[in-house]
Formats: structure tokens, C-alpha cells, sequence
């Protein structure tokens, strides 16, 4: 792979007819962000950069210096850092800002940072003035590959997460991977798991670059990082043009290894980076396909060994099978009772989705250390 074939000259698109959008993914490109709004929203002379301090310190005057160089007049607003940004309260109070620096329904919403400042940023610009144009400039692995494009915005409510949110497609998305090269380990390795989740599940070769260079990515490469942030972009720009929504069915793909992994991640309080519990989770489903004969046993060892290069097979929390039960019961999947999942058929080909009988669900959490 050369230099220029993960350069990311050529933006990929998400095909939604007037709601269509360019994702555009290669090193340097926070200096050409203001150039690429002027380009998509040239009426946006205005912006609010919403970002937490500790990002801002770290990759601001990058970004800041790129929208002033276009002459876009922006001013960055401060939320506070990880989840503790997806709540109802910051995103009143976030609103109250952008009426207080008069941003205007002309005016663009600039999302600088991780999954959380995406989705707190993503919600509110959907209902501010009824809804603002929205960037996305994502500075982790997980917001690159997977939550900067597809819509889905939202906060968390104290009954669970992401249980008050919208549907609002941003208007452009420019991911830089050598962002990435300051994340912290565990988050980059969170980022990892929904690439490979993206390899099993719809792309081969993306999945033989990874099992090549896990060394690289693990150690933030930015060309190695770049080739698999783009093509896990346009596994998921495709899914997405075919079911905005996820309620056709296609889009459902997308949540392998996150049956169990939400159910992990609950039980364990949020200690497990999200990332974290859907490997463990996809090592569940794999073992559950293998039983019901719809996967190769190597197939399966193929992933399990590649997670485990990455840093990625960890052993399984101190959690109950019944537990586990109960809470992927209470996730939204369910079908009249039974826990549906989704399972890989080999390495990139379409997995199925089916609900599972609860006593083959609780013997492979048993053989892999549950309860
Ligand atoms: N909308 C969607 O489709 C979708 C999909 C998947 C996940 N999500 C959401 O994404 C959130 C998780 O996102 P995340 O994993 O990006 O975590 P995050 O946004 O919480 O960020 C993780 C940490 O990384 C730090 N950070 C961010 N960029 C950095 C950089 N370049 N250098 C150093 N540190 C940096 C942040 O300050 C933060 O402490 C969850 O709330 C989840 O629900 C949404
Ligand atoms: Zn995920």
C-alpha cells in the first residue's frame, strides 16, 4: 500500500440524495478544514467549535488557525470531557452559548473531538433553531471509523444511554489521523475493535491489512491508521446510504459484537472502554455462530488470535451468565423474549441476524468464562 493510495485525495460519500455528504480522510487535513466548509457551506461564515479543554489544548490552534485562515469567524465552546458531555443539562447549557455568541441558522456547529463530543454536538445542532448544519472533525479512532458519519446523535437520560437523541446527518466530515497519534493507548485500541468488527463483518482485505500491520496501527502510524479509517468509512457510508435509519435491516450489521458488549458495558458500570466490551462481545457471537454451524471453526480462531495481537482478548469481567442474560434481554434487540445477534458467517461476509435460544447463549458464556 503507497503513500498515495491512503492519502485521501478522494473523499468518500454518503449517498442520501439531498442530505449526501463528503467524508474526506487523510493526514493534514485539519489545515484545510476551513477551506472545506467555505467549499460545502459557503454561507457559513459563522461557527462554534465545540470541544472539551483537554482536546483543545492539544490539536485547538491547528483547527482554529485553519477556519481563521478561510475567514470563518469561530469560537470555541467548552463541554466537559468524555461521557460526562452526553447529558440533557450540557446540552441546554450549550445552547444557551451558541444563542450567546448569536449563532445563526446559517451558522455551522463544528463537532472537535471524540464519540461524546460528536453525539452531545450531533443532538444539539439538530434542534437549535430547528437545526443548524453540522461538521464533524473527529479526533479519535472510534468517532473516525464509525460515530462521525450515520446521524445518529443523542444524550444519555439516568435510565440509560443514548435514550434522547435525533436523526441529523452532518454536512461534512474530515477526519486527520495524525490526530490520532496523541490519543492514549486504551483508546486507540477501542477504536481497533470496531475496524476489525468492520473487516469480519464486510471486508476481507481490510481485515489480512490489519492481521499485516497490527503492529503499526496499535502504535498509531498515521498511513496505516489512514488506510483503515477510509475503508472502514465506506463500509459504513454504504451501509448507511441503504438504511438511514437502521430500520431496514442493513444497517443492523453494524452492531456485531454489541449485543453482549452492551450488555458488558452496563454490568461492568462503563469501566470497559466501549471498544473493549465489543470484542468481547464479537468473540461471543463468533462462538455462538460456530455452535449453529453458520461459521468456520479457523474463522473463528483467525479473529480471537487477531484481537488478542491487538491487546484486545481480555479476559472476561467478573460477570453473572444470568446477568448477562437479563441485561441483553433488556436491550433493545430483543424478539418477543428471545436475544437476537448478530453472527459472522467467515472473515467479510455478510453475517446473519437471528435470535439466539437462551441456553446455547448461556453455555458459550459459560465456556468463555462467565459466571
Ligand atoms: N453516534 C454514533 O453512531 C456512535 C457510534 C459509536 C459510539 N458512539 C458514542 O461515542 C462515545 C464514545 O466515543 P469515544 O470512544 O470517541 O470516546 P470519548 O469521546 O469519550 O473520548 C475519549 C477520550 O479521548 C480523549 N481524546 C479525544 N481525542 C483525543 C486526541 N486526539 N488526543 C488525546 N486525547 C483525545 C477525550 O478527551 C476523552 O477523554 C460514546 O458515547 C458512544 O455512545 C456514537
Ligand atoms: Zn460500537
Amino acid at each position: 500500500m503507497t503513500t498515495a493510495d491512503t492519502a485521501g485525495d478522494s473523499p468518500i460519500t454518503v449517498e442520501l440524495g439531498e442530505r449526501s455528504y463528503l467524508v474526506h480522510v487523510g493526514r493534514g487535513l485539519i489545515g484545510r478544514v476551513g477551506a472545506l466548509i467555505r467549499e460545502r457551506l459557503p454561507a457559513a461564515r459563522k461557527c462554534a467549535v465545540v470541544t472539551s479543554k483537554a482536546i483543545l489544548g492539544i490539536h485547538g490552534n491547528a483547527l482554529m488557525e485553519a477556519l481563521g485562515g478561510a475567514s470563518i469567524e469561530a469560537t470555541s465552546v467548552l463541554v466537559p470531557d468524555g461521557e460526562e458531555a452526553k447529558t440533557w443539562s450540557c446540552a441546554e447549557r450549550l445552547i444557551g452559548e451558541l444563542l450567546e455568541n448569536r449563532l445563526a441558522r446559517k451558522s455551522a456547529v463544528v463537532a472537535f473531538g471524540g464519540g461524546a463530543v460528536g453525539d452531545l454536538s450531533g443532538f444539539v445542532s439538530a434542534i437549535f433553531l430547528r437545526g443548524v448544519s453540522l461538521v464533524q472533525v473527529p479526533t479519535t479512532l472510534l468517532a473516525q471509523v464509525d460515530s462521525s458519519l450515520g446521524g445518529k446523535a443523542a444524550v444519555n437520560h439516568p435510565m440509560g444511554k443514548n435514550l434522547v437523541g435525533a436523526f441529523h446527518q452532518p454536512s461534512l466530515v474530515v477526519s486527520d489521523p495524525e490526530l490520532l497519534i496523541t490519543l492514549p493507548r486504551r483508546e486507540v485500541l477501542s477504536g481497533m475493535a470496531e475496524v476489525v468488527k468492520h473487516g469480519v463483518i464486510a471486508d476481507s482485505e481490510l481485515f489480512d491489512y490489519i492481521e499485516k500491520r497490527s503492529g503499526e496501527l496499535v502504535d498509531t502510524d498515521p498511513d496505516a491508521l489512514s488506510h483503515v479509517v477510509r475503508r472502514s468509512v465506506a463500509i459504513k457510508a454504504r451501509l448507511v446510504s441503504l438504511d438511514e435509519r437502521d430500520s431496514k435491516g442493513v444497517r443492523v450489521i453494524l452492531n456485531y459484537g454489541h449485543t453482549a458488549g452492551h450488555a458488558l458495558e452496563t454490568l461492568t458500570g462503563h469501566e470497559l472502554r466501549h471498544g473493549e466490551a465489543v470484542a468481547m462481545g464479537m468473540e461471543i457471537a463468533a462462538r455462538i455462530s460456530a455452535e449453529l454451524g453458520l461459521i468456520e471453526e479457523v474463522d473463528v480462531g483467525r479473529q480471537i488470535r487477531l484481537l488478542e495481537r491487538l491487546g484486545l482478548g481480555m479476559t472476561p469481567p467478573k460477570v453473572g451468565v444470568e446477568d448477562m442474560m437479563d441485561a441483553m434481554r433488556r436491550d433493545k434487540k430483543t424478539e418477543r423474549g428471545s436475544i437476537r445477534f448478530v453472527l459472522p458467517t467467515g472473515i467479510g461476509t455478510p453475517p446473519v441476524f437471528r435470535a439466539v435460544q437462551d441456553e446455547l447463549i448461556s453455555s458459550v458464556l459459560e465456556g468463555e468464562g462467565y459466571g
